[in-house]
């Protein structure tokens, strides 16, 4: 394609594609012609280095044969189907999905496709409703649900939901043991779960607004949680928070849904995030990996008292889509893929791998770099001002931009650097790099952020 034809689709993007997506967070747009392993490639065939994967979607790579073929296999069997049929599939992975839950949390359940995240998040929505007859839930400051009305409505941020009207069962947004920068301005050394005691004094009396003693029953159905905030800067909450969360729900009746949309799939070195937590969710909420990005399935598990047929009978939640032959079959493969591997320990060994780089990044551009974590490969790099604590969005921005120029050099050739920013402030690479990446390609991926930090703040080198 000539310089031409580019700029031609380009205009037409502009003419004819709403811009209420998030592509035009970018002036301009960028667009790829191809994707492999963990690389994007443009129209010049350059190649960019992605630290994303699609947020997290293609976690087992760009083109991953094995689950392509999956994909191929069906299409030339079973293509097409309406969800009212079963296929076998749809019964393997549902039941793929309840076993690994059952040998992980000891509880029986039963599994609810849809496609995308935020539909899942509305069944789970409905599921929570229907068996408590409550629609109030809480939700984290700093959380993302998805941009549905229903998933908005537990989404913290309001520019979500500003434009849109009245969210009357908008959710009770708490604040999340975000310890770099603590709500309640604590020490994570000496805070004693601080904020945990503060959401629990909620319940001390009937005048606090959640409790009502006399019936022992909250006026809340459910807290809606992500093991590592996602969106929200891949925020990682200290030891020993979700045990006394889990607890708190429990002594007051209150379900605990986990969203795993970002984290599930050995983002953060488990099946499920929550499992670094050592807690039990009541439904799990999943998306992206499941299909590696190939189909938009999503699901949600619920403990089986909670969907059991006698209280969600046939008809309660449907779509043309859930369940389709071809995402139940990518998706199937992926659980086969990832019972043959051990993507426990390679998240974990190249998680720590990545991290220890990133913390030498740190330690060497203190005056750029305030904030590095990670757990398994979900890391997080918070850009600030030469404190070292005022979040530099502007920086942030200016960093992202570079590296999707396509124009830094490493070992020899042009290329670019993938990034996604997240944070409460918009300041946090929230990196997602695909699990088979190479020790190599991790050494060149922090290569590349240094040549971008160098590039776009030399005065603080
Ligand atoms: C934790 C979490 N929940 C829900 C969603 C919404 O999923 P989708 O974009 O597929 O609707 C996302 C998407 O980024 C997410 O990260």
């Amino acid at each position: 394609m000539n310089d031409d034809a580019q700029q031609e689709l380009l205009d037409l993007e502009r003419k004819y594609c709403s811009w209420g997506d998030t592509v035009h967070y970018v002036d301009p747009p960028k667009c790829f012609a191809r994707s492999e392993g963990s690389y994007l490639y443009d129209r010049e065939g350059t190649p960019y280095l992605d630290l994303q994967m699609w947020y997290s979607a293609s976690s087992f790579g760009y083109g991953n044969r094995r689950l392509n073929a999956a994909l191929t296999r069906q299409l030339d069997t079973l293509p097409q189907l309406a969800c009212q049929y079963l296929h076998p599939e749809k019964i393997e992975l549902a039941a793929a999905i309840g076993r690994l839950n059952q040998s992980r949390f000891g509880v029986e359940g039963r599994v609810h496709f849809n496609v995308g995240g935020s539909q899942a998040i509305e069944d789970s929505l409905k599921i929570v409703r229907n068996a408590t007859g409550k629609s109030l839930v809480f939700a984290f400051m700093g959380g993302y649900h998805g941009r549905t009305l229903a998933a908005s409505a537990i989404t913290s941020s309001y520019r979500y939901r500003r434009r849109y009207g009245h969210f009357s069962d908008r959710a009770h947004f708490v604040p999340f043991p975000y310890c770099f920068r603590c709500p309640y301005d604590k020490k994570v050394e000496d805070c004693d779960l601080y904020c945990l005691k503060q959401f629990e004094r909620n319940f001390d009396t009937e005048y606090n607004s959640f409790w009502d003693a006399k019936a022992g029953e909250s006026e809340f159905a459910a807290f809606y949680v992500e093991p590592i905030q996602g969106t929200g800067g891949y925020v990682i909450p200290p030891p020993g928070y979700f045990a006394g969360l889990r607890r708190v729900l429990d002594e007051r009746h209150i379900l605990m849904v986990d969203d795993e949309i970002q984290m599930g799939f050995y983002r953060a070195g488990k099946l499920w995030g929550i499992e670094n937590f050592g807690v039990t969710p009541d439904m799990i909420v999943f998306g992206k990996a499941l299909t590696n990005g190939l189909n938009p399935l999503s699901g949600v598990w619920a403990r089986e008292d909670l969907i059991t047929p006698d209280v969600f009978p046939p008809g309660s939640t449907h779509s043309t889509f859930s369940a389709n032959t071809l995402g139940t079959a990518v998706a199937l493969e992926v659980i086969r893929l990832t019972a043959e591997y051990d993507y426990e320990d390679t998240t974990r060994r190249k998680g720590a791998y990545f991290l220890a780089q990133l913390r030498d990044l740190q330690r060497r551009y203190p005056k750029i770099i305030g904030h590095t974590d990670g757990l398994g490969m979900a890391l997080r790099l918070e850009i600030c001002c030469e404190d070292g604590f005022q979040p530099d969005r502007e920086l942030t921005d200016r960093i992202f931009a570079e590296g999707l120029k396509g124009d830094l050099v490493a070992r020899g050739r042009r290329m670019g650097l993938v990034l996604d920013v997240g944070g409460y402030y918009k300041n946090v690479f929230t990196l997602a790099p695909a699990f088979d990446m190479a020790d190599a390609e991790i050494d060149l991926a922090v290569e590349l952020l240094e040549q971008l930090m160098r590039r776009c703040a030399p005065d603080r080198i």
